[in-house]
């Protein structure tokens, strides 16, 4: 019987974060089917959905078949919902590059990064947070709602994965400025910030005490502009140094492999790091993904 609400629990949580149909425990779900062959399984399934939503079921449906039969259409929405209770709604881009940025849609990097968050608050808690290449903004509302940074800085450089952000913030609740409350966390501030850039000023005024970034470590041009940002971060912050830690798929480990060597010879020590025990959000984990942090080495 617990298996079966655990099994139902999956398909709900898979359904709104329009998880790929390939991932989802079909042979579970057939096993249960064989062992009871009235439709109550398929109905238990169906309300689960029903009670997340407003509206009725056929409606829900209607809805997803016109947003998938219509080819025009770029966009989704995406419902992540939380380990602790309650969700997170993102707009997301269908196609994973479109705008000519990677940024509009959420990686699985980004979600292994707020799952690594929410075990380990003492990295986030009453802290200043500065996010790099933040995309959509998964990671970072993730982190507002469970962690309680005392400031979170959403950045990113691209104008449409800018204003995205922002309205994603919006739908959640987190404006920029004061958020407080329950739910709130802190006070979160978007900041476009290039890599290539961005001057040591700016990143003293963030005053960041720990630094994160997901599925920033794919094309090998950027890389030269992320090391040296990465370094100035390390270096140009006072009293201490902040905590740095990147979270990347490994795709190609060429370009992997040459970001470590820059690093290094940059003045940048990496230490891979436990990644996140426990898969809490709903997404099909395709790739290895490996955390790291990052330290200055000393003279
Ligand atoms: C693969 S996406 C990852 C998005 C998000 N972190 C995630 O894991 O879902 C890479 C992000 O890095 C951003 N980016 C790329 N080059 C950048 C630069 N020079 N300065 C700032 N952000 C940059 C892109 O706009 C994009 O949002």
């Amino acid at each position: 019987m617990e298996d079966r609400a655990a099994l139902l629990s999956t398909f709900q949580a898979s359904f709104f974060a329009m998880t790929r149909l390939s991932p989802l425990h079909w042979e579970r779900l057939r096993g249960e089917l064989e062992k009871d062959k009235s439709p109550e399984l398929i109905a238990a399934i169906l309300k689960k959905l029903e009670q997340m939503c407003l509206e009725p079921l056929d409606e829900l449906y209607e809805g997803l078949a016109g947003v998938l039969s219509d080819q025009k259409s770029e966009d989704c929405y995406k419902t992540y919902l939380l380990p602790g209770g309650g969700a997170v709604t993102l707009t997301e881009s269908v196609a994973l590059v479109s705008q000519g940025t990677t940024g509009l849609v959420t990686w699985e990097a980004g979600l292994h990064l707020a799952e690594w968050a929410g075990e380990h608050l003492e990295a986030f808690s009453g802290r200043v947070v500065l996010e790099l290449g933040c995309g959509v903004g998964l990671t970072g509302l993730v982190v507002c709602r469970g962690c309680s940074p005392s400031r979170y800085v959403f950045s990113d450089f691209h104008p449409s994965v800018l204003r995205r952000l922002r309205a994603n913030l919006e739908l959640n609740g987190l404006g920029e400025g004061p958020a407080g409350g329950a739910d709130g966390g802190g006070v979160v501030r978007v900041e476009e910030l290039d890599w290539e850039s961005v001057s040591e000023e700016r990143l003293r005024e963030i005053g960041a005490d720990t630094v994160i970034a997901s599925d920033v470590v794919y094309d090998p041009d950027l890389l030269p502009g992320l090391v040296r940002l990465l370094s100035l971060v390390l270096s140009c912050s006072s009293p201490e140094a902040p905590q740095v830690f990147i979270c990347s798929p490994i795709r190609n480990p060429d370009t992997y492999n040459s970001f470590k060597r820059q690093l290094e010879a940059a003045g940048v020590g990496h230490e891979v790091i436990r990644g996140a025990g426990r898969q809490v959000l709903s997404y099909h984990r395709a790739s290895a993904i490996e955390m790291m942090q990052l330290t200055l080495h000393t003279q």
